[in-house]
């Protein structure tokens, strides 16, 4: 008989050793783990030490092995350059282990670093199988960053390759990535020794003779090769997210863990099996696209959908169910604000109509809360469970949702549901005590993470324990504020810190106020996130401009946009700016953030008893009148961010 959620979870964290050495049995291991959880080195906790395996292996040549060689493994479906190519298992495996040959005969080897900053093209993919395959390091940029965010990285991650392509198709837009990774390369510190340009015959690019090599001619008389054991507690990838500073964090994830928490999720929370279709429409270098694109999947016997295109515009709002039906998919995945954007286009939902959903079985959203507007239109259109469910991309895999594998409970519209098994999820107040329930408070998890989490920052112990485990010890904080209701349904309400979500990107505010404050005229400002009703989120400026300064707003917004779009890339979408006097601050010299933000949104505002001058706040309101915010009618959900001051 099939066990209960409250059963699973209950054992998960009371028998954590026994409940994921079962689950480990999913994976295919060189030699096993002798240890599930290692906790000798709190607050560090690692998962199957002494284990063996190697991911690629486990993500493709143990399904051919085992007869799915046939089996579709990959399907590229490009509508901005009209191509659809299929990869059955046997020939992704051809073409990974070729390309791992091709890296290994120029000396990369286990542990080398690899930074790869490419568009939707399976070659993404190819790539980061073979630095698995090889055990070498992946680090994924996502192509919408500007070239000093690639530069960051690639200091940071200290790689011996970048692999490239020579550029990407924004809808119609051509996006050349070359010069963008020339100027990377000529910022960073670190030099690595080669690129590997993928050149792309819609947007071609030059070479450099002494540094760049052409995909194709690299991998001309490259030999296949084999699978390297790694240890379950070695790195198999580094993902930068937005912190909030302008140092982005290195999140590392370990092989073991990491593969053992996907393969189980997906057939546990995704109710997605060996054989399914499965589609992430996503990106490969944000973690949803690492976890649901790439490797679950694979790891699962899935097949999985690589779509270089938009929810709306590629070519209309029918996109998604082309995809859908032509396909077969059982389970999408994507972020609210594609719903959004697909609904404000095309309110009717008239073009499902043209399409054959019969196989279509669940919606599955994250990268911010589902508000229940878009949750009651996708539900009543495509008639299957609209699944909220939230993660982080330090948690490489959910924290709560409704796992659909296990058991299928009510949907509360506004809740992501309950804590997935592994994930002991607590609300605190500030002095880190329990907060009754439906009381909000800052939302923790106790430790230890599950596997396949992060189990520290790249190079950055220090910044992990600083970051997520200071605050309240023998807890991670996630920086998410929210609340758990009587039935333990857990609602997250939006971060407590400087990040804000950006049709469902992370950025973080304090890394575009260090931008700002490198414009000369600029003696101070803030970066606020403002409700918006298809992309959750925008960055809103904030400048008071030195005395001397000339400039008006209009002219100071032009090269504030420019300066942000230059730095951080288009994906900021950071377009508004508002020029103020003076900033709202506490008596001890803190920017009221969070006020500003609440006036943004139109929400009701308490003035904080600590505040400086009161009267900065009607300016406050004007300015972002000024720039179309501050109304009184905003639909906004009042909630959000309640407890961003005190902290
Ligand atoms: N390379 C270069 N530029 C990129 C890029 C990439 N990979 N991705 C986005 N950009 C650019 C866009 O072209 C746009 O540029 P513009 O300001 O010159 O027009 C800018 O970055 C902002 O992009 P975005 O916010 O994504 O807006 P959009 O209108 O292009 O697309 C959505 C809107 C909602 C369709 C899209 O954001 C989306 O699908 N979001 C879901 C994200 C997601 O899956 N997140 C993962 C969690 S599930
Ligand atoms: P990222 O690391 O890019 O995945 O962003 C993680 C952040 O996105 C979380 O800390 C939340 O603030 C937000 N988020 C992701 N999924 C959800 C969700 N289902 N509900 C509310 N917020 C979410």
């Amino acid at each position: 008989m099939n066990k209960s959620y409250d059963e699973v979870y209950k054992r998960s964290i009371e028998d954590c050793d026994g409940f994921w050495s079962e689950v480990a049995e999913k994976i295919d291991w060189f030699k096993k783990w002798d240890k599930v959880l290692d906790d000798s080195n709190k607050p560090f906790y690692r998962w199957f030490q002494g284990g063996q395996l190697n991911t690629c292996y486990n993500a493709l040549d143990r399904h051919v092995e085992k007869g799915r060689g046939s089996q579709i493994a990959l399907i590229y479906d490009s509508p901005v350059t009209k191509k659809i190519e299929k990869f059955t298992y046997e020939q992704l495996l051809q073409q990974v282990s070729l390309f791992a040959g091709a890296l290994k005969a120029i000396g990369i080897e286990k542990g080398d670093r690899i930074v790869l900053y490419m568009p939707m093209v399976p070659e993404a993919v190819i790539a980061m199988l073979a630095c698995a395959r090889l055990g070498a390091i992946h680090s994924v940029v996502f192509g919408g960053f500007a070239p000093n965010e690639l530069a960051v990285r690639i200091d940071d991650a200290k790689p011996k390759l970048v692999i490239s392509a020579s550029g990407a198709i924004e809808v119609t837009r051509l996006i050349y990535y070359k010069p963008m990774l020339d100027k990377a390369l000529s910022i960073a510190k670190h030099k690595p020794d080669k690129c590997i340009i993928l050149q792309r015959p819609e947007v071609m690019a030059e070479l450099n003779k002494e540094m760049d090599i052409d995909w194709k001619d690299f991998i001309k008389s490259a030999k296949p090769v084999d699978c390297v054991p790694v240890n379950a507690t070695d790195p198999l990838y580094i993902l930068y997210t937005s912190g909030t500073t302008g140092t982005p964090k290195g999140v590392m994830r370990d092989n073991g863990g990491h593969a053992v928490a996907l393969r189980w999720s997906l057939e546990n929370i995704y109710d997605t099996h060996p054989g399914d279709v499965f589609w992430a429409a996503s990106d490969v270098g944000w973690v949803v696209g690492h976890s649901y694109i790439v490797y679950a999947p694979l790891i699962t016997g899935c097949t999985t959908i690589l779509y270089e295109g938009k929810s709306v515009g590629t070519p209309d709002p029918g996109a998604f169910w082309r995809v859908i039906s032509q396909h077969k998919v059982k389970t999408l995945f994507t972020a609210p604000t594609a719903f959004r954007v697909i609904k404000r286009e095309d309110p009717s939902g008239s073009y499902l109509s043209k399409y054959d959903m019969g196989n279509f079985k669940y919606l599955f959203l994250a990268g911010e809360r589902t508000d229940p507007d878009t949750y009651q239109w996708a539900s009543n259109l495509l008639k299957v469970p609209v699944i909220d469910h939230w993660w982080q991309t330090e948690t490489g895999w959910p924290i709560t949702a409704n796992c659909l594998g296990i058991e299928k409970m009510p949907v509360k519209p506004g809740s992501s549901t309950k804590p997935v098994p592994g994930y002991d999820v607590r609300v605190l107040d500030n002095d880190g005590k329990e907060v009754p329930r439906n009381k909000e408070g800052l939302v923790v998890i106790k430790l230890p993470l599950p596997p396949g989490t992060l189990p520290t920052l790249w190079n950055n112990d220090e910044r992990f324990k600083e970051s997520y485990l200071k605050m309240f010890p023998g807890y991670y904080l996630t920086n998410d504020g929210g609340y758990i209701d009587s039935d333990g349904y857990v609602y997250i309400m939006g971060r407590v810190d400087d990040v804000i979500n950006v049709a469902g990107h992370r950025l973080s505010t304090g890394e575009m106020e260090e931008i700002i404050a490198k414009h000369p005229d600029v003696a101070e400002c803030a970066v606020i996130g403002v409700h918006d009703t298809l992309k959750g989120q925008l960055p809103v400026g904030l400048v008071v401009l030195k005395s001397n300064s000339q400039k008006v707003e209009d002219e100071i917004t032009q090269e504030l946009v420019k300066m942000m779009r230059d730095e951080l890339g288009p994906i900021a979408c950071f377009r508004k700016v508002c020029v103020v006097s003076r900033l709202p601050k506490t008596r001890s010299g803190k920017i009221l953030r969070g006020t500003m933000k609440r006036i943004a949104d139109g929400s009701e505002v308490v003035i904080p008893p600590t505040i400086d001058d009161p009267v900065t706040l009607s300016e406050i309101e004007e300015a972002l009148k000024r720039i179309g915010y501050a109304r009184k009618d905003s639909e906004f959900f009042v909630g959000c961010l309640r407890l961003d001051e005190r902290l």
